[in-house]
C-alpha cells in the first residue's frame, strides 16, 4: 500500500482488460475515517493478503462504486464485510441490477463521511456517470476514469499506440478521447469541473496509471482545459 498522507492509502489490483483487450492497471483508494472505519473507493478484488492489509487498518464500513464501470470488487468485499454500506454512482444500478447497493450518490447529499470527504457528480456526460471525491485532510482529489495516465513500461507497442492516440499514455495523459467525444452538455460539465477545481487539493489519485503528489491542481486544470476550448 502507498500512503498519500495521514489515513489515506492506495492499493493496486490486478490488470484488467477493457473491451476484453486493452490492458488497464487498477487501483483502489483506502481512507480511514474519524470513526476508525474504512472507506474503500473502487475496490479491487480482495485476496487474503489484501484483506489482511485492510483489516490491519480498521473495519470496512463503506464500499464506493464511483462509476457504473467500476463494479469489480463491490460484491466480493460486501461478502466479506456484510455490514459495509455500498454507495454507488447515479447509473450504477441500471447497469448492475444484480448488485445490491444501499445508496445512490447525488450532489449535496449528506453522508457519514462528509466531514472528511466531499463528493461531486460530473454532470453533462452521455455515458460516464462518475463521482469524484476530495479527501480534505490530505488535500487529495480522487478521480476514477476521467483522467488516465497509463504506465508505458511493459506495454506492447500496439496498446501503447492506442493509448497514445486516446491521450491517456504516460504522465502527461489526461481525459480519454472517448470521454471527450461523448459529452452531452459542455456547460454542465464545466460547472462540475469548476466545483472540483474549487476544492483545496494538492495530490491526485487516479485508478489507471500515474498519480500526482503535489501541484495536482495545475495538472487537473490542464487536463480539463479542452472543455472551455470546446464551448
Ligand atoms: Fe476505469
Amino acid at each position: 500500500m502507498e500512503s498519500f498522507g495521514e489515513n489515506i492509502w492506495t492499493m493496486d489490483g490486478d490488470d484488467v482488460r477493457m473491451f476484453r483487450l486493452l490492458p488497464f492497471s487498477t487501483r483502489m483508494t483506502v481512507i480511514r475515517l474519524e470513526s476508525g472505519g474504512i472507506w474503500l473507493h473502487s475496490p479491487v478484488l480482495p485476496t487474503p493478503k489484501r484483506q489482511r492489509a485492510i483489516d490491519a487498518l480498521g473495519p470496512v464500513e463503506h464500499l464506493v462504486a464511483p462509476n457504473k464501470i467500476h463494479s469489480l470488487g463491490i460484491q466480493p468485499w460486501k461478502a466479506l464485510y456484510p455490514s459495509a454500506r455500498v454507495w454507488a454512482s447515479p447509473e450504477f444500478s441500471t447497469r448492475h441490477p444484480d448488485i445490491t447497493i444501499d445508496t445512490t450518490l447525488a450532489d449535496g447529499m449528506e453522508t457519514p463521511w462528509n466531514g472528511a470527504i466531499s463528493h461531486c457528480v460530473i454532470d453533462g456526460h452521455a455515458v460516464l456517470d462518475e463521482v469524484e471525491f476530495l479527501h480534505k485532510p490530505s488535500k487529495t482529489l480522487i478521480i476514477t476514469d476521467f483522467i488516465q495516465k497509463h504506465h508505458v513500461a511493459g506495454e506492447p507497442w500496439i496498446w501503447r499506440g492506442i493509448k497514445q492516440l486516446a491521450g491517456i499514455l504516460g504522465k502527461d495523459g489526461g481525459v480519454p478521447l472517448d470521454i471527450k467525444l461523448s459529452i452531452q452538455d459542455k456547460a454542465a460539465m464545466q460547472k462540475s469541473v469548476d466545483t472540483i477545481l474549487g476544492w483545496d487539493f494538492e495530490n491526485l489519485i487516479i485508478a489507471h496509471g500515474h498519480c500526482v503528489r503535489g501541484g495536482a491542481k495545475e495538472a487537473v486544470s490542464r487536463a480539463f482545459d479542452w472543455i472551455t476550448e470546446a464551448q
